[in-house]
């Protein structure tokens, strides 16, 4: 049996939601379900142990992606945990989010052993039963706003194509987020669709899962736009804007030697990237830096999209800091490209040197209507910007428009 939320409860939520502003102007999608499968009473080993085990859900994380898989106590009070972010959304947003999730979902489900909550950037549920690897399918959470497509018949078909097109990248996904985005537009609508699977289920049970969640569509709000459709292994919400953070990453681990946990290279790393923003040259978004001695000598380089305030290149070098080195866990030289900077390290010293090698290419599924006039103005333009950047006075070498 699923249990359908009413807007009642969304207006609830939304009150909460004044105790945790959003950190981003996104719809504030927030609901939760106090399971009735069991109840713990204050102070018992289950409490302390749920306790215990939220107070330290970030040292449980796995080590390449923020998707964190817990169990903490002995039988029949050990508790389980799943805590999983939004594929689009930075570690620290992420670690935001589920931090808010640990401190609420307890005090929303004071006593009841088993318990899920949804928010904005992150999922967070606990059980007394053992959840890892398998397909929960109840309960179902249905968060919507008011608004409707105007061409039910258009809007109902585009979706369903493109929720069709996003099941499959989701749960093929090569990258280990069983996360996929992407939008539709027409004459009359425009859809922007985010579906993710929690990384612990196979291909077919991902599929399986969103397919359910898409049949639950017409008991939620059919037709409407600004919807969230939500099961504790899989979800996905649609509406007539981005509300997603575009995916613009990348990463390569060059092939050009390892190091091994806990070598001098490692730790000089380590320290490099702890110390990034003390090396700062002090007047924009360049990060020039060695540390150590050879033949453990680490350089690297961090550089801001010539655009950004200084607030957001420092919060994303942050986050490629912390990112980086758990993509490439043995790599001595990797580069990763983020939406608004880039960071690389290499044991060679890379500063004034010219690396052609690797490229790097993420696309949208857009595509020009006159390809010819496209690609001619395309070409004028770079080739505009290609000498203004290069000839540029500012220390950024940076040009747009
Ligand atoms: C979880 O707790 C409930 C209620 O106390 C109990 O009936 C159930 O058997 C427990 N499940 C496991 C796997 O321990
Ligand atoms: C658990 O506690 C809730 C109140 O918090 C109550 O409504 C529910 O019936 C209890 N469930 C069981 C199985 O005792
Ligand atoms: C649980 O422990 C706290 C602090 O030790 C105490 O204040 C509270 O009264 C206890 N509650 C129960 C139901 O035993
Ligand atoms: C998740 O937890 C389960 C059970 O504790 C464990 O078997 C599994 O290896 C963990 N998986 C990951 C990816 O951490
Ligand atoms: C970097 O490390 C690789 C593999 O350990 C080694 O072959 C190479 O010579 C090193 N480069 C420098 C400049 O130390
Ligand atoms: C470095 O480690 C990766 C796995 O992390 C492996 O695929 C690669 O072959 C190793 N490269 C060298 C040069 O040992
Ligand atoms: C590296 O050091 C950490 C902490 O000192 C330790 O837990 C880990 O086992 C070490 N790893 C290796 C491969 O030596
Ligand atoms: C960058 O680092 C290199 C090598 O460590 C150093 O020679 C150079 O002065 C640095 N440049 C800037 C702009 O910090």
């Amino acid at each position: 049996m699923s249990t359908i939320f009413s807007s009642r409860l969304l207006l609830f939520i939304s009150f909460i939601s004044i105790l945790i502003p959003p950190i981003t102007a996104q719809p504030s999608f927030r609901n939760h379900v106090c399971s009735n499968k069991g109840n713990y009473s204050a102070n018992s080993t289950y409490h302390g142990n749920l306790n215990l085990l939220l107070a330290n859900l970030f040292s449980y994380t796995n080590i390449q992606y923020d998707f964190f898989n817990a169990s903490y106590g002995q039988n029949p009070d050990r508790v389980n945990a799943i805590g999983l972010c939004r594929g689009d959304v930075k570690s620290n947003i992420c670690h935001g989010c589920l931090d808010d999730a640990r401190s609420l979902l307890p005090r929303l489900c004071p006593n009841q052993k088993e318990a899920i909550g949804w928010y904005n950037e992150c999922m967070l549920r606990y059980s007394n039963r053992s959840i890892f690897g398998i397909v929960d399918n109840d309960p179902t959470s249905c968060l919507h706003s008011e608004n409707r497509a105007i061409n039910l018949n258009l809007f109902n078909l585009a979706l369903r194509n493109l929720l069709e097109r996003l099941k499959t990248k989701a749960a093929s996904s090569s990258s280990i987020r069983n996360f996929a985005t992407g939008d539709a537009t027409g004459q009359s609508y425009q859809i922007y669709a985010l579906v993710q699977c929690t990384p612990d289920l196979s291909e077919q049970e991902c599929s399986d899962c969103i397919e359910g969640v898409i049949s639950e569509i017409p008991n939620c709000h059919e037709g409407g736009i600004g919807v969230r459709i939500d099961r504790p292994s899989c979800g996905f919400m649609y509406d007539n804007f981005q509300f997603y953070y575009p995916n613009f990453r990348n990463h390569v681990c060059s092939n050009k030697g390892n190091y091994s946990a806990n070598s001098t290279y490692h730790a000089n790393l380590n320290l490099l990237l702890a110390n990034l923003f003390s090396y700062t040259n002090i007047q924009y978004g360049f990060y020039n830096v060695s540390y150590g001695q050879n033949p453990d000598r680490v350089n690297a380089i961090g550089l801001c999209r010539g655009d950004v305030k200084p607030n957001i290149c420092h919060g994303c070098l942050d986050d490629a800091r912390a990112l980086l080195p758990r993509l490439c866990p043995n790599q001595k030289e990797t580069i990763g490209w983020y939406n608004n900077c880039m960071l690389r390290y290499s044991n060679r010293s890379i500063f004034g040197i010219v690396d052609n090698d690797p490229i790097s290419c993420l696309h949208s599924e857009n595509r020009a209507p006159n390809l010819n006039l496209f690609n001619l103005a395309l070409r004028n333009l770079l080739v505009r910007l290609k000498i203004k950047a290069a000839s540029s006075r500012s220390i950024r070498n940076f040009a747009y428009r």
